[in-house]
């Protein structure tokens, strides 16, 4: 089919606003307690209505292309397939929306083509501040975005922000990290492992990175690394939903995604280890090397 890439982001920004206004007026205490993994796995009820809302405009804008959400995903029956498909995450950050940390959570709006993202919209509401990229148009940040041009929309500044300047080695990086939900099992002993690796001090066998940083979204972790406000991110554990529209932001911007699994984003998949690292003039391969020494094969 004929794909008309800038429309569909212009759509997915109009979604994220749409969803921004029902994220601000919710009441974060509505919590599903049903249906997740354990007590950190949080879902509220505006997850399910936004991801409702976003499906529903979709779905009837583009009938013939394949949807996949977080609320909505079947394990075992859910798979990202190389048709035209949108990956949404309604709120990213569903633990920062509950808390009131306004910090980190948005709504993440991924399209990918053959199972490549496409098209990334991340929209954090409670800073108004948006983050865009279509395949080959580069990468932008916006603040106050949802204002009308001209009465204090912020400009659209090309990422990443800092012009790319090389990567040091580990002990210079400033590295985004999460504990996500998964609290057992293997990628819980790999995290715990990794965060005292990277931070100890050298003599006791550690690289002591400058220090470690959460901000308790995926998306807006690596539209941070795309910004070069972060050098890398990386976590075990994470879903399609999580990575597709921060994916095409990060790569726009020069950015790389080492994925344990390059390309197969079948949800059911054990490791799930993403690593963003920033765009930089030299010193993405050392500094993944390097990185990927500390977590090990396993
Ligand atoms: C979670 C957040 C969190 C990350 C988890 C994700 P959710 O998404 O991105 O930062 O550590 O892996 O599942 O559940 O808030 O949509």
């Amino acid at each position: 089919p004929d794909i008309n890439l800038q429309e569909i982001h212009d759509t997915l920004v109009e979604v994220a606003f749409e969803a921004g206004r029902m994220i601000l007026a919710a009441n974060p205490n509505n919590i599903d307690k049903g249906s997740k993994m354990n007590s950190a796995d949080i879902v509220t009820e505006t997850d399910q209505a936004v991801e409702r809302m976003v499906s529903t405009t979709l779905r009837s804008k583009y009938p013939s292309f394949s949807f996949v959400g977080e609320e909505t995903y079947v394990a075992g029956e859910t798979k990202v397939t190389s048709a035209p498909t949108f990956i949404v995450d309604p709120i990213d950050g569903t633990t920062n929306f509950v808390h009131g940390y306004p910090h980190g959570f948005c709504i993440s709006l991924g399209f990918a083509l053959d199972r490549r993202p496409a098209v990334g919209v991340v929209y954090n509401p409670a800073l108004d501040t948006l983050w865009t990229a279509t395949k080959g148009q580069g990468a932008y940040c916006q603040r106050n975005a949802s204002l009308e041009p001209g009465k204090g929309q912020g400009p659209k500044q090309k990422l990443p922000l800092n012009g790319g300047q090389p990567l040091g080695d580990l002990s210079t990086a400033l590295v985004a990290v999460e504990w996500g939900s998964q609290r057992e099992g293997k990628n819980f002993d790999i995290k715990t492992r990794v965060f005292r690796q990277l931070t100890a001090a050298k003599e006791n066998g550690g690289c002591m990175v400058h220090s470690l940083r959460s901000l308790g979204s995926a998306a807006l972790n690596i539209c941070a690394v795309a910004a070069g406000q972060v050098d890398m991110y990386w976590e075990g554990g994470c879903y399609a939903w999580d990575v597709t529209a921060g994916w095409c932001i990060l790569e726009e911007a020069g950015g790389i995604m080492v994925s344990a699994n390059p390309g197969d984003w079948n949800p059911e998949l054990d490791s799930r280890l993403y690593l963003a690292v920033r765009g930089a003039e030299s010193g993405q391969k050392e500094i993944v090397e390097e990185f990927w020494g500390v977590v090990g094969d396993d």
